[in-house]
């Protein structure tokens, strides 16, 4: 059952008194009840206490001074595939603040600041003729999110292309450096437990002429400019395509485009986008899921899965 509260009683944290100046000690910010939804590209989702970290190297004092007071937290990224109940979310939202000197090139490999835009890492990338991640272009979102999901687009995994990541493991409390063959990736997925906090990432890309990195990446600009709804308020595709199926048909088949509740509408550009184009709810986008789901379920007998990450208390 949906738990409901004011923004005084939030977290356990913003309960306790000195807190914003105990936060700024720790090289970060404190943002109580902030709006979630001004932080996700959806544009829905009620407040949380949010606490954004500039000096990623601290990372460790902080997670235990919360864990001191016993203090529950998620992690948020761009918020670009998340989708966040409008009651809020009673956990501590932490940020980690995308610092300038987030790329650092050596050779054909790059380590690259997780807070780090995803689409200006490819294009700084091929500035200096690396190449490899051309389909990742227009995904939105920052390489510590791209990361977790393992985000890919026209024949591109980041997954592929890692060598290296820094993180610090929720359950050990430690920070640990692990290596490819330490991590698994599959389809929108990866082996990374959902409290692990990645901090940075040394990716290895093919050395190619920047001309044609350039052309592939306009290439992909313009497949995704023609088939998806890039202009609008989205969290991208909603589902999974199940194996050998593609989402966005069915539901197009089932002539469900355009199909509204509230200020959420089925995307008439593609099928698997819910895009928020009238002051959506997250309830709203919530019916046209289960919606779209019993649609589907009826018709193929397929179950669909979330490709969006949910946020609920
Ligand atoms: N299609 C329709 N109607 C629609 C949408 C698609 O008939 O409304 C058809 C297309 O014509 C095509 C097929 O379905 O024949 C597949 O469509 P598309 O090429 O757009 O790819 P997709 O499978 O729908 C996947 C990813 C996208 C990614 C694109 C391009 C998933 C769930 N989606 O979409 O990723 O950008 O391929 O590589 O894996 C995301 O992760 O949020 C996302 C949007």
């Amino acid at each position: 059952m949906p738990r409901h509260y004011c923004s005084e009683e939030m977290s356990t944290l913003a309960q306790q008194s000195g807190i914003a100046e105990q936060i700024a000690a720790l090289g970060a910010q404190w943002l109580p009840a902030e709006p979630l939804r001004a932080h996700t590209s959806l544009g829905v989702g009620g407040p949380a206490d949010m606490i954004r970290l500039r000096d990623h190297w601290r990372l460790a004092e902080l997670m235990d001074y919360l864990r001191q007071r016993d203090v529950r937290w998620r992690l948020l990224g761009g918020g670009t595939n998340l989708l966040v109940v409008d009651e809020g979310i009673e956990d501590v939202v932490i940020q980690l603040v995308r610092q300038p000197e987030g790329l650092k090139f050596e050779g054909s490999r790059v380590e690259v600041s997780t807070a780090a835009n995803l689409g200006a890492t490819v294009t700084e990338s091929a500035k200096r003729n690396l190449g490899g991640m051309e389909g990742l272009i227009g995904v939105p979102g920052t390489v510590g999110g791209a990361l977790h999901m393992n985000a890919g687009a026209y024949g591109t995994q980041i997954g592929d292309v890692v060598r290296a990541v820094t993180i610090f493991r929720g359950a050990s409390g430690k920070l640990e450096v692990l290596r490819t063959e330490e991590v698994r990736f599959e389809y929108r997925g990866s082996s990374f437990a959902p409290d692990d906090i990645l901090l940075s990432v040394t990716l290895e890309l093919p050395e190619k002429p920047y001309a044609e990195i350039l052309e592939r990446i306009k290439q992909c600009n313009q497949k995704r400019r023609t088939s998806q709804p890039v202009n609008e308020k989205s969290a991208g595709c909603i589902f999974k395509n199940p194996p050998g199926l593609s989402t966005g048909k069915m539901i197009d088949e089932l002539g469900l485009k355009g199909t509204q509740v509230g200020g959420a509408v089925i995307s008439e550009r593609h099928a698997n986008f819910i895009v928020n184009r009238h002051g959506a709810t997250a309830g709203d986008i919530f019916k046209l899921m289960d919606m779209i789901r019993e649609r589907v379920h009826r018709a193929y007998g397929v179950a669909l899965e979330e490709e969006v990450i949910v946020w609920k208390n």
